[in-house]
């Protein structure tokens, strides 16, 4: 087996090919050309190309017509296609068709050798699980996300098919729905998963600091920076970065984080080296991003950008059959950790779990099975054990089975307790818990309890 990478660059202009040859000459490679569709199909009959870099708009044969052919006759190459940059819809389409990625016109030598290098890095372990007799696009094992749902089996599908690309993802879907599970999926899911997965929260970024945060910064860039340090787009090189709430995202890096994309390279803040990113982009928000569009929120060109490949998890009370399926796996879950045995939950509790419309989607289910599961007696979950949605809330005083916890777990557990029979009433929750309710706020805060 030859150790050179085979292109096939297919465009219809001689000068563009001529471009090409010029811009990614090297040892390493065997780059041979085509000018249509029926072309390259033909060369490829002799020319066993690991990667075809194709442009879409030719005559005879489009890129979108080869590349589908391609996928069918040829599923072991990878393709990229070629767009000028203002024809991104293009690019998003070809994705959608299964493109492994997509460059720009004019040509960026560095750029097209990221794409080469990130293809090779993946083919390499494909090959690899080939060796060890796994076919990863088989593996539709989801240790962690629980789903039968027909919605819940088609996303699972998405995930398969575009973890094994470098596209750009989206999650959208309102909060508590699995939105971080779906990325993280993706992710380990990947070429990448050796790599590192970094989630940055985009609501926690001060517009002040979050290129810093996200590009690094070099000594000096401004007061405070006292040292270089590495952004979160540095330390996911190799892996993939995951930008949560990205609606939240300040305008200023909104324009930074596009020229990152497009470049595929990022600057330190103060800095003027441009360095390579082989970072995967992930975002996720459960926000309008069209509505923000329209409003001048969120840049419309970063919108589609990051849209290429977009996932929506649906609600929960839109895939009710869901219910049954995870209540049960999260009543294993905490019975495991704390180590008590309740093998059922009565019918009558289930059916109120699938009556119940779940405005905190699976989130809130898990809260509601762990709380049961704390304060259940027996050898079934009951209606009473259910906090909020059962029919009354009892309001004995606490006896925790605290001999399995820490007393953090402890406490935390309490003031969930606490916040779910008040309503979520932080004066009366804090003043049952007799703590002063700044405390109630910052204990909250610590254990990462949500403001009902
Ligand atoms: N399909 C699922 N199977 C198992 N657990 C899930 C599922 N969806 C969500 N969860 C759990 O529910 C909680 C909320 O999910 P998360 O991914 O944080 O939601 P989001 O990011 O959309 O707000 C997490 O504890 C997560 O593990
Ligand atoms: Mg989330």
């Amino acid at each position: 087996m030859s150790s050179k990478t085979k292109l096939l660059f297919v465009d219809d202009h001689e000068m563009t090919r001529r471009l090409f040859l010029e811009a990614v000459s090297n040892d390493s490679l065997i780059i041979e050309t085509a000018c249509e569709g029926q072309d390259a199909l033909t060369k490829l009959r002799t020319f066993p190309a690991d990667i075809v870099f194709t442009d879409i708009k030719m005559p005879v044969m489009d890129g979108l017509i080869l590349l589908e052919k391609i996928r069918i006759h040829y599923p072991n190459i990878f393709i990229v296609v070629v767009t000028s940059s203002d024809r991104i819809e293009d690019a998003v389409q070809a994705m959608k068709a299964g493109a492994y990625d997509y460059i720009h016109k004019p040509f960026d030598p560095d750029v097209i050798m990221t794409v080469i290098e990130s293809i090779t890095g993946h083919k390499k372990i494909l090959e690899e699980n080939l060796f060890n007799g796994i076919d990863r696009r088989k593996d539709y094992r989801f240790e962690n996300i629980v789903g039968c749902d027909p919605i819940m089996l088609q996303i699972f599908d998405k995930i398969n098919d575009v973890a094994i690309t470098n596209a750009t993802v989206l999650l959208t879907g309102e909060t508590g729905t699995g939105k971080d599970l779906v990325a993280a999926a993706i992710h380990y899911k990947s070429h990448r998963k050796e790599g590192p997965f970094i989630r940055v929260n985009c609501a926690a970024l001060t517009e002040t600091l979050s290129n810093s945060e996200l590009f690094g910064h070099e000594k000096g860039a401004f007061t405070g920076a006292i040292s270089q340090k590495k952004g979160y787009f540095e330390i996911a090189d190799g892996g993939t970065i995951f930008l949560d709430e990205i609606g939240d995202l300040p305008i200023p890096t909104q324009v930074s984080l596009l020229h990152s994309i497009e470049s595929r390279t990022f600057q330190r803040v103060g800095g003027t080296k441009m360095f390579k990113a082989n970072t995967r982009i992930i975002c996720a928000t459960n926000k309008s991003l069209p509505t923000m569009v329209k409003e001048n929120l969120f840049r419309e060109d970063l919108f589609y950008r990051i849209n290429v490949v977009c996932i929506d998890i649906p609600a929960l009370c839109k895939r009710k059959s869901d219910i049954p399926v995870l209540a049960n796996y999260f009543l294993k879950k905490f019975c495991t950790e704390t180590k008590k045995n309740i093998p059922r939950i009565s019918d009558a509790a289930m059916k109120i779990l699938t009556q119940y419309n779940w405005p905190g989607n699976v989130r809130e289910l898990s809260n509601i099975i762990e709380n049961a599961v704390i304060f259940c007696k027996g050898k079934e979950i009951v209606p009473a054990n259910l906090l909020k949605i059962g029919e009354k809330p009892h309001k004995k005083a606490f006896t925790l089975n605290l001999s399995s916890w820490s007393l953090p777990r402890a406490e935390e557990m309490i003031i969930r307790k606490a916040l779910a029979e008040t309503n979520g009433n932080l004066k009366q929750a804090a003043s049952e818990l007799n703590i002063a309710r700044g405390t109630l706020y910052s204990k909250m805060k610590r254990y990462g309890i949500q403001k009902p």
